[in-house]
């Protein structure tokens, strides 16, 4: 998954964080406003609201698009990515957020953040790409392990199977090897897998949290608001 998204990054970071943007002719600006939009939106979706006191953790935060809009939030906001290139360039285009730490992550798990030290996690467009659904589980249940009680986590997924088993178009293909389109696209750090809603209620509770509400269940984009209520029970 690292090298993936390295070469990414290296490809066209603002293509592959935000796939609704023009490849070819990638709009900054627009790319920035997205992540100011799509946290506004998230959050009164799922009736949410972090205090300006709060800690926060985005875990796959790319190159700091959602984690510009959590800085304006929250006190201190910790910015997790399994790509060493992606937090290279989040560094580089945010130098002025002073209340950001940018933190290289395993890809499997936040051992690199301390039990119950986090009021918010936030993790948008990134467990949707992981291939394997005991890794995106596992991140869930970490998620409620890092977090202190009375904190909660707003989790997206994939609820959708089929979208991760559509084959990509001959025209599609050609295009990325002649580098007009995006290539890596049947890869599967790109295509991802898709979890049930029952299965994150169990990594959820695994992890000390219940879902308290979610939205989008059945599509790719479903979000659960996980809440911390009791001490992690080990597996
Ligand atoms: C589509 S981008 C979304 C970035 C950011 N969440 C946003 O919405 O602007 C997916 C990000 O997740 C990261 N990622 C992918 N797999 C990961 C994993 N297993 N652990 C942590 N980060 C991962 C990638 O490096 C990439 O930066």
């Amino acid at each position: 998954m690292r090298s993936f998204w390295n070469a990414r990054a290296r490809e066209n970071a603002l293509y592959f964080i935000n796939n609704s943007l023009d490849y070819r002719g990638t709009d900054r600006e627009a790319f920035w406003r997205s992540g100011e939009t799509e946290l506004e939106t998230i959050l009164a979706a799922l009736d949410s609201t972090i205090a300006a006191t709060a800690t926060v953790l985005e875990v796959g935060c790319g190159i700091g698009r959602m984690t510009r809009a959590l800085a304006e939030r929250g006190a201190t906001v910790i910015g997790l990515d399994i790509s060493t290139e992606m937090l290279r360039m989040a560094a580089e285009q945010n130098p002025q957020l002073d209340n950001v730490e940018w933190l290289l992550g395993d890809g499997s798990s936040l051992a690199a953040v301390e039990d119950e030290t986090i009021d918010v996690v936030f993790s948008h467009v990134v467990l949707q790409h992981i291939p394997d659904p005991v890794i995106v589980l596992a991140y869930i249940t970490e998620m409620g392990r890092v977090l202190r009680t009375g904190g909660w986590a707003l989790v997206g997924v994939s609820t959708d199977p089929a979208v991760h088993d559509r084959s990509i178009r001959l025209r599609d293909r050609a295009r990325a090897v002649l580098r007009r389109g995006p290539s890596g696209q049947d890869d599967p750090a790109w295509r991802g897998c898709a979890v049930s809603i029952e299965a994150v209620e169990e990594a959820a509770r695994r992890g000390g949290m219940v879902v308290a509400r979610s939205i989008g269940e059945g599509s790719q984009f479903c979000f659960a608001r996980c809440e911390k209520t009791v001490t992690m029970v080990s597996a």
